[in-house]
């Protein structure tokens, strides 16, 4: 499908000093301010922009075996416009011109939404942590279903 079909184009760029906007956008995708904080700090931040508005925002992490999607949000009120696809097929490009051979993801299991995001732009389920979330207080919930274990999804890239 067109990509760009339902959306406009959007210029993705980095940015090197993530501001407190970004960060409200990002929460979107990661309930703990801690942990984005932290990521933001080590990570490759890029920002997705249409000609009126900052629509998403992802964060990359180098890691031994591939290069790991920290996070994606889009914002709210721009979801199911192709945006996310927009992103994702952008930071494949990146991670696969650095030379790397996986994209890897994590997400709930009661993510029902970002899971068939991912698996609908190509991504498989590589493995599940059970219990991952098990301790977080208070508890997640998600459309009435408790987030418990870490699905592991993977992009794997073509022979170069
Ligand atoms: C998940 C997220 C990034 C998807 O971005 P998006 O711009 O809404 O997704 P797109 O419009 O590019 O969708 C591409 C395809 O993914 C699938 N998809 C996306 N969201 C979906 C949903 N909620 N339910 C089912 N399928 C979905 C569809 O196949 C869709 O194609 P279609 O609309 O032609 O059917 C966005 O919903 C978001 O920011 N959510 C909040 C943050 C978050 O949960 N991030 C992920 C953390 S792991």
């Amino acid at each position: 499908m067109d990509e760009t079909c339902r959306s406009e184009p959007i210029v993705i760029d980095r940015v090197s000093e993530p501001d407190e906007d970004l960060l409200g956008l990002l929460l979107a995708g990661d309930p703990s301010e801690f942990a984005i904080r932290r990521y933001l700090n080590q990570g490759l931040v890029f920002v997705g922009k249409t000609a009126d508005a900052l629509v998403a925002a992802s964060v990359l992490l180098e890691r031994d075996d591939g290069i790991e999607l920290m996070n994606i949000s889009i914002r709210p009120g721009y979801h199911r416009k192709g945006y996310g696809r927009q992103m994702i097929n952008h930071l494949i490009r990146f991670a696969n011109g650095n030379g790397t051979s996986k994209l890897l993801v994590g997400t709930g299991n009661s993510s029902v939404g970002p899971l068939a995001f991912y698996k609908s732009l190509g991504f498989q389920i590589v493995g599940t942590i059970e219990n991952y979330f098990a301790d977080y207080d208070p508890p997640i919930f998600e459309d009435g279903v408790r987030c418990i274990d870490l699905i592991q999804l993977e992009y794997v890239f073509e022979e170069l």
